[in-house]
């Protein structure tokens, strides 16, 4: 027999994601993203999202057949991200998942969001190693988390105690004047910037900080730092180096980013670093990871960037995982549960 075709869906922020996956093979990954709609308000707003994946769910769900030249009926198993995330947003997804498992009699597999961005990169580089050290990086989230068994769960050994990476990357690229989400158009404006220009903070770092918050990341007064530093230079009426700023700021979060995650692993005694989430596709992260990392001996695995991002590949990938490990599916009135560890 071939291996299971799995369908995965994906509402948990603001992309209906639906992805087609046989084992660790990708043949769709359909995205639909109401970002655009968010930008005006600078993030985004649930009950918008909402109503986007209510009506983008069936073209999306049709778009991946068509592209992976398969038949809904061929579908052997149905996953669905049932949280963590916006409650309306997940419910959507979780309903139109039930819809077709009932429709098709097919099982249905209710998984967790940040399981889902660490399984996506068997789609390209191969059977996860496990254990791993993950980090997980993007506009809701920054966690370091260890990875025994992704179809089981993942283990928090840190998290951001005020802003995630992604949103902080948003927030200062609104205080430069770059449009919403600001990730992309920090990393490129940095190309071009000097990296050192500015010395900002690096986030729980200090020795003291450390005995307690080893493996937290705080990006809230990185946040703040540059709000100052950039009031500080247009009232002296000077031009505001948007290029310099961006990559100074970019440093700061990737040094720390770097730093902590090596520094789980090697705690942990773990030899594969797997990064992951929106933020995972910044170039200058990619790079200082694989650098510092390679230093320790320490490998590490980054999918490529249109992976990283919220997909509903990542969710099918999970999926396929779960029924070749042979995990049970999920009862059919299994909820969507905003706040999932
Ligand atoms: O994982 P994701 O698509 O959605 C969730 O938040 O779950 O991540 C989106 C975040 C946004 O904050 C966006 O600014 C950030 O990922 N991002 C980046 C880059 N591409 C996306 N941040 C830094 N550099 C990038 N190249
Ligand atoms: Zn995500």
């Amino acid at each position: 027999m071939s291996e299971p075709l799995v369908l995965g869906i994906e509402t948990s922020c603001d992309e209906t994601g639906v992805g087609l996956v046989r084992g660790h093979t990708l043949l769709a990954d359909a995205v639909a993203s109401s970002v655009d709609e968010h930008a005006r308000f600078g993030g985004v707003v649930p009950e918008v999202a909402s109503r986007a994946h209510l009506e983008a769910m069936v073209p999306t769900i049709e778009r991946a057949c068509e592209t992976a030249g398969v038949r809904l009926h061929d579908v052997d198993a149905i996953a669905v991200t049932s949280g963590p995330g916006l409650a309306g947003a997940l419910m959507v997804g979780v309903a139109a998942a039930k819809a077709l498992a009932i429709g098709l009699g097919k099982p249905i597999y209710g998984v967790n969001h940040l399981a889902a961005h660490v399984a996506v990169d068997q789609l390209e580089h191969g059977p996860l190693p496990e254990p791993c050290l993950a980090m997980l990086v993007s506009g809701g989230h920054s966690s370091l988390l260890r990875v025994t068994d992704v179809t089981i769960g993942v283990d928090p050994l840190g998290a951001t105690i005020d802003d995630a990476a992604g949103e902080a990357f948003d927030k200062v690229a609104r205080l430069l004047g770059l449009p919403f989400p600001g990730g992309p158009h920090i990393d490129r404006a940095a190309r071009e910037g000097d990296s050192v220009y500015v010395d900002f903070p690096r986030g729980l770092t200090s020795r003291r900080d450390l005995e307690r918050h080893r493996f937290d990341f705080s990006f809230s007064g990185l946040k703040t730092a540059v709000a100052r530093w950039v009031e500080a230079r247009e009232r002296s009426g000077e031009p505001v180096p948007v290029n310099d700023v961006a990559a100074s700021f970019q440093e700061a979060v990737c040094d720390v980013l770097t730093r902590k995650a090596i520094d789980a692993a090697q705690t942990q005694g773990i030899e594969d670093i797997l990064i992951g989430g929106g933020v995972a596709a910044n170039s200058r992260l990619r790079a200082m990871a694989e650098e510092r990392a390679a230093a320790k001996g320490i490998r590490v695995r980054v999918p490529r960037p249109g992976l990283c991002t919220d997909n509903g590949a990542m969710v099918a990938a999970l999926g396929a995982e779960m029924v070749s490990r042979g995990r049970t599916p999920s009862a059919l009135d299994h909820p969507a549960d905003s706040s999932l560890p």
